[in-house]
């Protein structure tokens, strides 16, 4: 078996999902975690939930949003479930769609009583993780595999190793990483792999990320958070930022905050009057916030409303002026810049 060209820069890279590639559609994914209905290993997959899911789906390839993020674990294997067979019936052709899931999570129990929460890199779990995916969404091949947090124990030799017999299997296309800070990416880096994709958290009310590259006058220290932060890492060796949660939940756009009410309220406050002035929903707003950063964010978006979708697709109509977005970041980072 002929082992992968390991220099995978930004230009010469043969793992590395071309940028242009994954953002060759619309730069939006529909995130697809909450479509098996449950998280519960036991339980059916409810009819409405396949309703929603068939809904979700079809409103996002109306959009033209052809990008599907999963992972294993999602619903425990219920969410990749539930999509196949939606997309079997939907007649979608497999070409048309870019199929993007994670491993590397194990639930408690997972295999027996005492083991405990944990993450897995290991090449035999990982290699395990991809066959269950590919069963359950029925393919042959999913293109872009993600581990989905960083495992303690990982060894980066022994993850390329499963990464190359993935690729030389035709199982799996191009891989990147979800959660991973800078010490990570690095880490990694220096075994030879830079990932096409880092999949993070990012939206409005969790701004950690770009807070990175405010290191004047910190009121206080910011700890896991060199000055040397996620994005400027992502945009030096061209890997995709993808953003998870990127509606905030809703909490920016109408729903009751349960938490942090003043941060919540004055956010949804300026995003409502951005909202008036481009003449759009809330959630356009919400996400024109990520699109307009340089990084070149890909949001994933985890609603299966279809009017949510249609009212967060708006936001590639608009484009914000430096002074709303820095009204937006100000007040979703809830603290004034230095
Ligand atoms: N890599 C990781 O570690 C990680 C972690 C979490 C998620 N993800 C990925 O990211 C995707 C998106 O994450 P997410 O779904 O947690 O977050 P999200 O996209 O920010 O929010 C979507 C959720 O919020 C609800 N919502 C949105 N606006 C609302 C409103 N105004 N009122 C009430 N509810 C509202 C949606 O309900 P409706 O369906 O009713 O619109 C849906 O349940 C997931 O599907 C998954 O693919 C990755």
């Amino acid at each position: 078996m002929s082992s992968l060209p390991r220099m995978m820069d930004n230009a010469s890279g043969d793992l590395l999902y071309p940028r242009a590639e994954v953002l060759a559609g619309p730069p939006i994914a529909l995130g697809c975690m909450h479509m098996g209905g449950a998280w519960d290993a036991n339980a059916s997959i409810p009819r409405e939930a396949k309703e929603k899911a068939r809904a979700a789906v079809e409103t996002a390839l109306e959009l033209g949003w052809n990008f599907f993020d999963h992972a294993d674990i999602y619903c425990h294997g219920k969410s990749e479930k539930v999509f196949a067979e939606v997309v079997e019936e939907l007649g979608v052709s497999r070409e048309e769609i870019i199929l993007q899931s994670k491993c590397g999570i194990r639930f408690p129990g997972d295999p027996s009583p005492k083991c405990p929460h944990r993450f897995d890199f290991s090449a035999d779990y990982i290699e395990a993780s991809v066959e269950g995916s590919l069963q359950r969404l029925g393919t042959e091949y999913l293109d872009i595999l993600l581990l989905h947090r960083p495992d303690l124990l990982a060894e980066p030799e022994e993850v390329l190793a499963a990464f190359d017999r993935l690729r030389n299997d035709g199982k799996v296309r191009h891989f990147g990483v979800s959660n991973f800070p800078p010490h990570v990416l690095d880490l990694f880096r220096e075994a030879g792999f830079i990932p096409v994709a880092n999949q993070v958290e990012l939206n409005i009310l969790r701004t950690s990320l770009f807070d990175d590259d405010v290191v004047a006058s910190r009121r206080l220290p910011a700890p896991g958070h060199p000055a040397d932060g996620t994005l400027a890492w992502h945009r030096r060796h061209g890997v995709v930022t993808q953003a998870w949660a990127p509606l905030a939940y809703g909490y920016p756009s109408g729903r009751k905050p349960d938490w942090d009410h003043e941060r919540v309220h004055a956010t949804a406050n300026v995003v409502r009057d951005i909202a008036r002035i481009h003449d759009v929903q809330e959630e356009a707003v919400v996400i024109a916030f990520l699109l307009r950063h340089p990084a070149g964010i890909q949001p994933v978006i985890g609603s299966r409303n279809p009017e949510r979708l249609r009212a967060s697709d708006a936001a590639r109509r608009i484009r914000l002026s430096r002074e709303d977005w820095y009204r937006l970041y100000l007040a979703g980072r809830g603290e004034p810049l230095p």
